[in-house]
């Protein structure tokens, strides 16, 4: 059988699972592929470091001079992350004729014309599938499966941790910090984890799809975007007493005005198939004018799922399918028309809300002044009776959902509201996503 000899460039939670995968499916890989696949070289920051994965101590290397100068290997696998010096090594890697496998959202995102125009110039390929909700094949299915469409609309959940924080908060009483703590120990976090937290993993992942879907080329700059790690525990529970669950949502919706993209903490209404996802699952809902509705799920985060897209690309590679799809989608070419984005204030959507105000007569009807000021509806109200041991002036929590409304002018509502002497703190203001 030919050889086919691969660098693997990192073996923490990803790499680790990637050598596993090509140890205990050796047999299945080779079938599938018609090649012996040879990891030679596992390049590390500290080689000295006990490790589990199973590579020979031999081949573990912090030079990573070993895969790029040997021209025997033909596919760099990069699972180490970050933007430098990994651009710079793929970028060499390209020119030296060795195809890639890249698991790396934000390199992605923030460099992808700059790393696809290198592989189209040296007639390499670049596959990407892990880079976007774990194990889910969702960069197949918008290349391939999907091709005949134009996506309309997509809405995902595509940050295993956040989903992970979310889900232990609500279901689990566990404490932000507590199941953030956790989402690190099971492998699922970023290397920061900030990353993961304040949205931009997510706003990595959703520019790539963009790309994919809709032909944008778009960064991370061009995404409004909002984490979880503002989020607080109150809103997780008033949204359940209202009937949804709060997701950290990419959201992508093509209309005659352009393309919103966003990322944000959103009311899911329970009942919906993306309320219910749970834990480290993510799931892509994604709306094509000819397929209609459909729906992508599994794991998007950890060692094996994340490993299994990862062998799944380094075999279309081995394979050379990779070779005639990368050709084929021809991405970040600067090719396609791609639609102008729509200003986030512009967006239309139904809201919830929480304010903190003195218990008070009138102080609804100054509130509801100002929204009907601004041609916002309201739809229902909360308002719980203070409990027998709060004092007798303490702020008390209003939550409110309103029809659809532009939010340019639900803001502007709330920046009046904000200044009116009975209420007692910022509001708290999040979408909802029918
Ligand atoms: P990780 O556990 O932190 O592992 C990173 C690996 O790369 C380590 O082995 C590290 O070496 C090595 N490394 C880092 N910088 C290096 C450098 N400058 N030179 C040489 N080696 C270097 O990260 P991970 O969770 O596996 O994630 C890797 C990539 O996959 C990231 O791009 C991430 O966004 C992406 N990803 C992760 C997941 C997931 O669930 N974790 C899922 C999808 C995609 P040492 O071991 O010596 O420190
Ligand atoms: N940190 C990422 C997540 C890994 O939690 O989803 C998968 O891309």
């Amino acid at each position: 059988m030919e050889r086919v000899a691969v660098g693997l460039l990192g073996l923490g939670t990803v790499g680790s699972g990637v050598a596993r995968l090509l140890v205990e499916q050796e047999g299945r890989i080779g079938r599938r592929t018609g090649r012996d696949v040879e990891l030679r070289w596992a390049v590390v920051r500290d080689p000295g470091r006990a490790r589990s994965a199973p590579v020979p101590a031999g081949r573990i290397t912090s030079d990573v001079r070993k895969v790029l100068d040997d021209p025997e290997i033909g596919v760099v696998v990069e699972v180490m992350g970050g933007i430098r010096p990994t651009l710079d090594i793929l970028l060499e890697a390209l020119a030296r004729g060795k195809d890639v496998v890249t698991a790396n959202k934000a390199l992605l995102a923030e460099h992808g014309p700059e790393l696809f125009a290198q592989a189209r110039r040296h007639g390499r390929a670049i596959a990407f599938e892990a880079s976007v909700a774990g194990g889910i094949p969702i960069v197949q299915a918008l290349g391939v499966g999907l091709a005949a469409n134009q996506v309309q609309a997509m809405a995902a959940i595509v940050n295993g941790t956040c989903n992970f924080i979310l889900t232990s908060m609500a279901r689990d009483g566990l404490s932000y910090s507590e199941a953030l703590a956790r989402a690190q120990e099971l492998g699922y976090a970023e290397a920061d984890p900030t990353l993961d937290v304040d949205g931009t993993d997510t706003a990595h992942k959703l520019a790539v799809l963009a790309q994919l879907a809709f032909g944008a080329s778009v960064t991370t700059v061009d995404i409004p975007r909002q984490g979880i790690d503002r989020l607080q525990p109150a809103d997780i529970t008033y949204a359940a007493e209202l009937g949804y669950a709060v997701k950290l949502l990419a959201l992508a919706k093509l209309s005659g005005a352009g393309l919103e993209l966003r990322v944000a903490p959103t009311l899911v209404r329970r009942g919906t198939p993306l309320a219910d996802v749970a834990g480290p699952y993510n799931a892509v809902r994604v709306v094509g004018d000819a397929v209609g509705d459909t729906l992508f799920y599994g794991r998007g985060a950890g060692a094996m799922p994340t490993a299994s897209a990862v062998v799944a690309d380094l075999m279309d590679v081995v394979i050379g399918r990779a070779a005639l799809t990368f050709r084929a989608m021809n991405l970040w070419s600067g090719d396609q028309a791609a639609p102008k984005l729509v200003a986030n204030d512009q967006v239309r959507s139904r809201y919830y809300i929480r304010y903190t105000i003195a218990d008070r007569p009138g102080v609804i009807a100054a509130i509801a002044r100002v929204l009907g000021d601004h041609k916002i509806s309201i739809a229902s109200l909360i308002q719980h009776e203070p409990g027998d041991d709060a004092p007798p002036d303490a702020p008390v929590p209003l939550v409110m959902m309103t029809h659809l409304a532009v939010e340019a002018h639900l803001l502007d509502s709330l920046r009046e509201i904000d200044r009116l002497d009975v209420v007692r703190a910022p509001s708290v203001c999040l979408g909802v996503e029918e």
